[in-house]
């Protein structure tokens, strides 16, 4: 029996069961609609997506990008606004009618523009929210569009190549994995796994600095390599460099060109927690996504006035980036951490260990972060600030490697070979985000109650077979500090993960721990992405590759026809506060 509760739950609707069916499922009281999919075309004399990988390069890099992940909301009156939306990467598998088998130089372009980031203008019809075709805001950023490389890699001799002798113009992002938002109307867009997309036509012997972000002579399988000769690394060994930043973007002016800000360090990019720290200094908060890398948080110089958006503008060119590492006591879920910066000259960031400059600590972050002694991590996915200021949270998704090398058991990494995740917490000293100490614990660890009752496994007190997930990812609060958590996890329904069904959102009390299901995706989806209205009346949220691996999906259309990762948009039947 449970203490009755004088407040009131934050959560305030009837949990949805799990779910294998090839449908969105969301609580009584609740509806969804389609905002956009994959090939939706921006203007109208573009031609329509077609089903089967039919549609052509030159319609691609103006329709709705492929993967729609981490997204944002700029609001331009009450039924008006524009949204960004992060373009991840695309399946060849519905990509092409040869999946990706009989690749031309055509094709590769084709695959370039359905990568980096949909910019469109959303409006408010009837209780509903649309795309609006042709709207000037409507804009595609892809593997080719012109950026600047801003900040204290921007120029060095690593970041030179033959098209850009200079080092300071690159051309496009890609693997657009999550986002944030700054407070002076700009999106943020990460790059993650980059590495993917370079292969070689040649042998080579790569460097250890190159080896560590897993760039390797044989590429992914998107054979970019073989028909660009920019990502042919026996041709440009350099361009890698000019991959793995956080991106800032001007949604509002379509012509600016987006920024790679390196002061934020080269790394797999998930997202980019900002906040504004009492003292004015803009604090983003970062993680690497890969097994046994680390967190990191970037701390600006100069600090934020509200209004004026000029000097705001170049907040996220200078600053100091630190990297985390908590206490590791075995068994103990909770403890201190310290952030440690890395600065050229500082911390044995010096010639002797083979960095001769700030721009090198940036490139090379993870390297730097190594020779520090940061704490290895299982995956760190998207970080979220709550509103309060007081607290972040940061989703650890799972890490099969736990407790095999250099990546020990211990701290906020407590189980080996953890296949299902956790959320970590910390309250920075003195509520002061520019302090190098901090507290943490886990506000939950994922598992199976009915699979492993009794062990770790089983995941902590506030998991249960009513809420059982795996591999929770996207992360986000709501202005009443709802934490909503969603899933990048296995979908088999079998074994270790039964019971748990296709990959869903939830959502939690922080002050509880209460953890309520809001929402299932239909088959081989992931989860990702959430932008809410001002009002917090609609929830915009991302399904992305439904029927991956030729899993039978037919998301959103049914029938036939080819799946398509989308955005929906989620509201109360009565116009209520969502989650309430
Ligand atoms: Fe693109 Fe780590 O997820
Ligand atoms: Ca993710
Ligand atoms: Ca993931
Ligand atoms: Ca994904």
């Amino acid at each position: 029996a449970s203490t009755p509760n004088t407040q009131k739950s934050l959560i305030g609707f009837k949990a949805v069961p799990a779910s294998s069916l090839d449908t969105i499922v969301v609580p009584e009281g609740y509806r969804w609609d389609l905002l956009v999919s994959w090939g939706e075309p921006l203007f109208s004399n573009v031609e329509p997506f077609k089903d089967g990988g039919m549609g052509s390069a030159e319609a691609q890099a103006l329709q709705f990008g492929d993967n729609n992940d981490g997204m944002s909301f700029f609001p331009i009156s009450e039924d008006h606004a524009i949204m960004a939306i992060n373009n991840e990467y695309t399946n060849y598998e519905y990509l092409f009618p040869h999946q990706g088998k009989e690749m031309t130089a055509s094709d590769v372009r084709k695959a370039q523009a359905a990568h980096g980031v949909s910019i469109i203008e959303v409006q408010r019809k009837d209780n509903r929210w649309y795309l609006v075709k042709d709207s000037k805001y409507n804009r595609r950023i892809h593997a080719n569009t012109p950026m600047e490389l801003t900040g204290p890699a921007a120029g060095h001799p690593l970041m030179q190549t033959s098209a850009d002798p200079q080092g300071k113009r690159a051309l496009g992002t890609f693997n657009n994995c999550a986002n944030g938002q700054t407070p002076w109307g700009t999106y943020l867009t990460c790059e993650e796994n980059f590495n993917g997309y370079f292969g070689s036509s040649e042998t080579l012997n790569l460097s250890p600095e190159t080896k560590r972000y897993g760039i390797k002579t044989k590429d992914a399988g998107y054979q970019w390599h073989a028909f660009d000769e920019r990502f042919d690394l026996a041709k440009n060994p350099q361009e890698p460099h000019r991959f793995g930043w956080v991106v800032e973007i001007d949604p509002m002016n379509p012509n600016a060109m987006p920024k790679k800000r390196t002061a934020l360090g080269r790394f797999k990019h998930e997202n980019a927690a900002l906040t504004i720290n009492n003292d004015g200094h803009v604090v983003v908060y970062l993680g690497d996504d890969e097994r046994g890398e680390h967190l990191y948080k970037f701390v600006s110089k100069q600090r934020y006035t509200p209004g004026n958006t000029a000097a705001n503008l170049d907040l996220l060119e200078e600053g100091t980036l630190y990297v985390a590492r908590f206490s590791s006591e075995i068994g103990k879920v909770s403890g201190r951490g310290e952030w440690l910066e890395l600065s050229f000259g500082k911390n044995g960031l010096t010639p002797e260990n083979g960095f001769n400059s700030q721009a090198e600590v940036m490139i090379f972050a993870r390297k730097a972060a190594t020779i520090l002694g940061a704490t290895t991590m299982d995956r760190p996915e998207w970080v979220a600030v709550h509103p309060s200021g007081k607290q972040v949270f940061c989703t650890l998704t799972n890490n099969k490697n736990r407790g095999k090398d250099r990546q020990p058991v211990g701290g906020p990494n407590p189980r080996a070979k953890n296949n299902y995740g956790q959320i970590v917490r910390w309250q920075p000293d003195q509520q002061d985000h520019t302090q190098t100490g901090f507290s943490w614990d886990l506000f939950v660890m994922a598992g199976n109650p009915e699979v492993h009752a009794g062990t770790a496994y089983a995941g902590s007190a506030n998991i249960n077979s009513e809420n059982m997930f795996n591999s929770p990812d996207g992360l986000g609060f709501d202005a009443d500090g709802r934490l909503w958590i969603q899933t990048d996890g296995k979908y088999s329904n079998k074994g270790d993960f039964s019971g748990m069904g296709n990959n869903q959102m939830l959502c939690a009390d922080p002050t509880s721990g209460e953890i309520r299901r809001f929402l299932t995706g239909p088959i081989a989806c992931e989860i990702t992405g959430l932008a809410f209205s001002p009002d917090y009346k609609t929830l915009f949220i991302g399904i992305q590759h439904p029927g991956e691996e030729l899993e039978p999906s037919h998301f959103p259309q049914g029938g036939n026809h080819t799946p398509r990762s989308s955005v929906i948009a989620i509201q109360k039947e009565d116009g209520g506060i969502i989650g309430s």
